[in-house]
């Protein structure tokens, strides 16, 4: 049974595939309103979300398939004790495939050794949220034509910011990329990410503090919140909060085709008066999550004999 636990799952060539797929959803929705007709996914978020789990729904639905879950432990029986391995055995006899996000590190691996049908991690702790990667790579492949040659700049929590670290597992795979690592110091990227991906990869990275003197040579400026819920206390996060703010006359110091991504959601770190740049593409990457979630149903799906 294929699940997507790790951005590293699928190979660069079935990632290529994956992400054409999702680019002929785009531009032929009507091809495929149907093909999930009968399937239904079950989306189990024991954290918050919009983005994620309702575009997950959102793509089961254009598929034609139908959608159950839960959007919080406190609705479900985690809230009397059930085991997350008990609660994908039985998800599996009402749904053929499941999204799960889950506080705890490692969560989606697990149920993905109980289950009975193709478990899809939608964020496991600080970990991972492979979903948000294929979202930023279809992102990037769509409005820069491939992933090649790039120097990307990562700015704001890049410890816990999980996004950061599965988008850093999957561009590493590529030629001429490399990082630039924008972050005060306590929020730097892991150490296991930066001796283990990056380092081991042989990928040039540089690590910064300054915003504004990064920013003339990216190619993508990828920035991310404070991931206040992984603080373990308050002032620490209230005094790291506002450590970057992207704005008008920083974004002046940019190249005219320098992309801004975000996973979403923003709080204070990209202010609003971005929001009409042309180079601000946050939104649009969030569009580009549902076409990407499409194609993960059906090749998850396929690939578990559930669909022809
Ligand atoms: N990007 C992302 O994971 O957003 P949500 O937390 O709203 O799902």
């Amino acid at each position: 049974m294929k699940h997507l636990i790790s951005p590293l799952d699928f190979s660069v060539e079935e990632l290529d595939q994956l992400l054409s797929l999702a680019q002929d959803i785009e531009h032929h929705p009507s091809k495929y309103s149907n093909i999930c007709q009968g399937k239904k996914i079950a989306t189990l978020f024991y954290e918050p979300s919009t983005r994620t789990r309702l575009s997950f729904e959102a793509a089961m639905l254009n598929l034609g398939g139908s959608v159950l879950g839960f959007s919080s432990a406190n609705s479900s029986s985690a809230a009397k004790g059930e085991s997350v391995a008990d609660t994908i055995r039985v998800i599996s006899c009402y749904a053929d495939i499941a999204a799960i996000r889950h506080p705890k590190e490692g969560t989606a691996f697990v149920a993905a050794s109980k289950s009975g049908i193709p478990v899809i991690n939608a964020g496991d702790g600080g970990h991972q949220h492979p979903t948000q990667t294929l979202t930023d790579l279809l992102t990037i492949k769509s409005l820069k034509g491939g992933f090649e040659n790039l120097t990307i700049g990562l700015c704001g929590d890049l410890k816990f910011g999980r996004t950061v670290h599965s988008l850093i597992n999957s561009l590493s795979r590529y030629r001429g990329i490399s990082f630039v690592l924008i972050s005060p110091r306590e929020l730097r990227v892991p150490d296991y990410i930066r001796e283990n991906v990056i380092e081991a990869n042989h990928i040039p990275y540089q690590e910064v503090e300054s915003l504004d003197s990064a920013m003339p040579n990216l190619d993508i400026l990828y920035m991310t919140r404070v991931q206040r819920e992984r603080f373990f206390n308050e002032e620490e996060y209230l005094r790291m909060k506002d450590c970057y703010i992207l704005d008008k006359e920083k974004m002046k110091l940019a190249r005219e085709d320098m992309l801004v991504l975000h996973p979403l959601p923003r709080v204070n770190e990209i202010s609003v008066d971005v929001d009409d740049d042309p180079r601000a593409v946050y939104f649009k990457q969030a569009q580009y999550g549902v076409y990407v979630r499409m194609a993960l149903i059906i090749t998850l799906l396929k690939e578990a004999g559930r669909l022809c």
